[in-house]
């Protein structure tokens, strides 16, 4: 990987765990900063990944566990090369909700793929890059019911409890032991979340 400027910041955690929320507290922060940024998201962040997002997250195909993990492992590839490379090599900071971490989470604990063919899968796909900081927003399973009741589910949401179950605990593993990596309590009010996420972005700067 050729020289990269900008720093590279992913948030991450279960469905509904407040990565958009922060995300967009970030976003007035980055700005206030004068900090040049891209903010994005996976599945998606360009044409071909948001298409591919589209047929991920839509209920009426059935889809294999493999077969998912090469739609994510698509998506990313996408994304990555196309948009967010480009950026950190211009200087840009990119700060994207969901990166690897997630396709751990789910394909790997969750759908109970082996951990060392999503890792290879990943590397692949992503050239080796990996975020400067991943925050994990940890919330405990029996909140998702309660936040934003008036959205429609996704093919992903709709998943047991079971499953967001096997995310969550996926995702506090991984996040004792990936580095760069930190577990935040996401079920604390969003001004406290916001407050531990800027301190850890600024010490991000230059
Ligand atoms: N810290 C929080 N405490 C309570 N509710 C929250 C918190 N953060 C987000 N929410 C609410 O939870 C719902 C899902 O948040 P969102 O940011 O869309 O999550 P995600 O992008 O992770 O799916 C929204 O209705 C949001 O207002
Ligand atoms: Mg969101």
């Amino acid at each position: 990987m050729n020289k990269r400027r900008g720093r590279f910041v992913v948030l991450e955690g279960p469905d509904k765990c407040g990565k958009s929320t922060q995300a967009g507290l970030l976003v007035r922060l980055l700005r206030r900063l004068g900090i040049s940024f891209l903010h994005t998201r996976e599945p998606g962040g360009t044409r071909l990944a948001e298409a591919i997002r589209g047929v991920l997250l839509d209920c009426k195909f059935p889809v294999d566990p493999l077969a998912e993990l090469f739609l994510y492992e698509a998506s990313r590839a996408q994304h990555t090369r196309e948009k967010i490379l480009p950026a950190l090599q211009r200087g840009t900071w990119v700060l994207c909700e969901r990166y690897s971490l997630a396709t751990l989470a789910y394909q790997g604990y969750a759908r109970r793929l082996p951990l060392p063919m999503v890792r290879t899968l990943d590397r692949i796909a992503t050239g080796g890059l990996r975020p400067d900081l991943t925050v994990v927003l940890d919330i405990p399973e029996s909140e998702f019911a309660g936040r934003d009741r008036s959205r429609k589910l996704d093919r992903l949401e709709r998943e047991p409890r079971r499953f967001r179950r096997l995310v969550r605990e996926g995702y506090r593993r991984l996040a004792r032991k990936e580095p760069r990596c930190v577990l935040l309590d996401g079920s604390q009010g969003l001004a406290q979340v916001h407050q531990e996420i800027a301190r850890l972005v600024e010490r991000l700067r230059p």
